[in-house]
């Protein structure tokens, strides 16, 4: 009985904390048909594909939804090119619902657009034949993150590098003292019962 409510107790928490620091997201298939296109870009350019990088697409997402409230015209305006922090409120909180490191994404950029319906040919030109080109053509962008919402479609590139590498605020210590303290405290519960 006791082990069956720590095991439920373990199982709770380690739930709990998966959820916390690895959002959940899916891509659609507006998102699949960019990323090929975007590959298909750098493929003809002979560079290597982009990767996918969740932490990217993690945050691609939470931008998404925070340009959806904006007109649609001006999407060029809300882009952020390497070293500047994009021009709207609150990003260290999408940085932080994200778990990503602020130092690590200096060196990315975040590349809205806004496309009745996201149809598919526009979007994908409106990277390849815009402002933007010069950032896929970038062989110091390795990996790429999308996110979208409505009319509303967002990439991030990312770098191999620890500045543009979207990766985590927690270290790995971190979260291994969270899963000991879940243990602990699940055991404190066992002992008391
Ligand atoms: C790169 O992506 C394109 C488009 O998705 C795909 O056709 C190609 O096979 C990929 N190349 C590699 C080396 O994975
Ligand atoms: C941020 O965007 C707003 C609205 O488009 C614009 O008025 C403002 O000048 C921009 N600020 C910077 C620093 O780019
Ligand atoms: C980011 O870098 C600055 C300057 O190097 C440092 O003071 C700060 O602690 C770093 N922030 C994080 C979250 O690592
Ligand atoms: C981007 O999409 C908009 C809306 O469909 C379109 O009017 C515009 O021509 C596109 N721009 C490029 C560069 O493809
Ligand atoms: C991409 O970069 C290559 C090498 O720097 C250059 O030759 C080519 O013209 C560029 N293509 C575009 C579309 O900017
Ligand atoms: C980072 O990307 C560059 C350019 O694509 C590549 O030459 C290098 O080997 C990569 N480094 C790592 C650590 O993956």
């Amino acid at each position: 009985m006791a082990f069956l409510k720590l095991s439920l107790l373990l199982l709770f928490m380690l739930v709990l904390h998966g959820v916390r620091c690895k959002p959940m997201y899916h891509n659609n298939d507006e998102e699949d048909d960019l990323f090929e296109g975007l590959n298909g870009y750098r493929s003809s350019s002979n560079l290597p594909n982009f990767t996918e990088n969740s932490n990217a697409a993690c945050l691609a997402e939470k931008v998404a939804d925070k340009l959806d409230a904006l007109s649609c015209e001006n999407a060029f305006d809300y882009s952020s090119a390497p070293g500047n922090k994009p021009n709207f409120t609150d990003f260290d909180k999408l940085l932080d619902k994200c778990d990503i490191n602020g130092n690590n994404t200096l060196d990315g950029v975040i590349l809205p657009v806004c496309v009745p319906k996201l149809d598919p040919t526009a979007v994908l030109s409106n990277y390849t034949n815009s402002q933007y080109a010069k950032y896929l053509n970038d062989s110091s962008y390795t990996g790429a993150g999308i996110g979208s919402e409505e009319n509303w479609m967002v990439v991030i590139l990312s770098t191999n590098t620890s500045t543009g590498s979207f990766s985590s605020a927690a270290s790995l210590i971190a979260n291994i003292s969270n899963y000991l303290a879940a243990l602990f405290f699940g055991l404190l519960v066992i002992s008391v019962s």
